[in-house]
């Protein structure tokens, strides 16, 4: 399956804040805000909260498969040099966490690990929302290159990093 995945970059020293900030913008009038782990605190209850909303949206990420037990997706996300909770956005609707994307950090880029969107929020731009309010962290990881990947059957995913800008990699 390895093979098939569609590889995207970004270079996030071209990308164009004034036009998706407006996303940003339409999401706080919307009353979703936007904030990070780090800014929310980063704690066990929290954590397990970003896992459920993981679960959640992954069920519809073609082929995904069983998720990760908690176990297996703190050891994976957590307990890696990778993770800084500075990359981790979260958008909420009061008190319900309803949208995630979570970035790591590498040696010279940063990578998107995984956006997410509750199914009732989603056709509104939040992931892009999501995205642009944590672009930011590229900067404090002192890259200029963001990447990620995705299974060629999903579609919203693909088309969401391509209005972004995000170009086909190795
Ligand atoms: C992928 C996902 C995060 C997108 O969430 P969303 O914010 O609701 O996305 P939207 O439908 O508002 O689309 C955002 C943008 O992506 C683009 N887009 C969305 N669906 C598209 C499609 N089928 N084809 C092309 N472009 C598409 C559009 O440019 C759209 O913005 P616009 O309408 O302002 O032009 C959401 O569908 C989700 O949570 N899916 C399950 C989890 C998943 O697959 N995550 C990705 C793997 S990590």
């Amino acid at each position: 399956m390895t093979q098939q995945w569609v590889k995207l970059e970004l270079d996030t020293a071209a990308f164009d804040a004034d036009r998706f900030g407006a996303y940003v913008t339409r999401c706080r009038d919307e009353g979703i805000a936007l904030t990070t782990l780090a800014e929310l605190g980063d704690t066990p209850e929290r954590r397990r909260a970003l896992y459920d909303l993981n679960k959640e949206c992954s069920a519809d990420i073609p082929e995904r498969g069983e998720f990760f037990s908690y176990e297996e997706f703190c050891a994976r996300r957590f307990d890696v040099p990778s993770y800084d909770p500075r990359g981790v956005v979260i958008a909420l609707d009061g008190d319900d966490w309803i949208g995630l994307a979570v970035t790591s950090r590498h040696r010279d880029f940063v990578f998107n690990e995984m956006t997410g969107v509750r199914a009732a929020y989603r056709g509104r731009g939040i992931s892009i929302a999501m995205k642009t309010f944590g672009m930011g962290f590229a900067d404090v990881c002192g890259v200029s290159r963001m990447k990620t990947f995705h299974h060629p059957a999903n579609a919203s995913a693909i088309g969401m990093n391509r209005t972004m800008g995000f170009v086909d990699t190795e």
